[in-house]
């Protein structure tokens, strides 16, 4: 019986109880956040990391990363040269944010990492359920 009370009890309480984690409801309403993952050209960095600062982002990681888009990577320029392999280097961006930021932070990124030609990248936009500050203990949207 005693196990089985944290989900009977996180089902029938109101969404104020957002620090039970076994409601998760409450968790989406209270503490409502997004991971942003973002494809862009390498030399893009700096202005999309810029961007970012200037909406209030507190936090990034950057990963060097490999792909194709729709061209296959054939007639992509890279460093004024066609590329003649399947996959172009790329910088896979991370990004998590409030709910409250993340349509600026997406048009942020987007204004920051086009040039208008094809491998400009693409933006990814998922929902977070958690989120913990390891060396306080802070969870939700405060952990960020
Ligand atoms: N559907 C996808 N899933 C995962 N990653 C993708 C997807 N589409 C593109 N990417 C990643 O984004 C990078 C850039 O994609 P790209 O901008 O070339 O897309 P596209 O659809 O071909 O658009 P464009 O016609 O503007 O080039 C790719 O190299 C790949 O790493
Ligand atoms: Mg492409």
């Amino acid at each position: 019986m005693q196990a089985d009370w944290p989900a009977f009890f996180g089902q029938i309480l109101p969404d104020t109880l957002h620090t039970n984690r076994t409601c998760p409801k409450a968790v989406q309403m209270e503490i409502a956040m997004k991971k942003i993952e973002a494809i862009i050209k390498p030399f893009k960095l700096d202005e999309v990391k810029e961007a970012l600062q200037e909406v209030g982002l507190q936090g990034i990681t950057v990963t060097e990363a490999k792909g194709f888009g729709r061209q296959k990577g054939h007639t992509e320029l890279y460093r004024g040269a066609e590329y003649v392999v399947d996959f172009l280097p790329k910088v896979k961006i991370e990004v998590v944010c409030p709910d409250s930021l993340a349509e600026k932070a997406i048009e942020a990124i987007r204004e920051a990492a086009q040039t208008g030609r094809i491998g400009d990248g693409k933006i990814f936009v998922y929902t977070v359920e958690q989120a913990i500050r390891i060396r306080t203990g802070e969870s939700g949207d405060d952990a960020l």
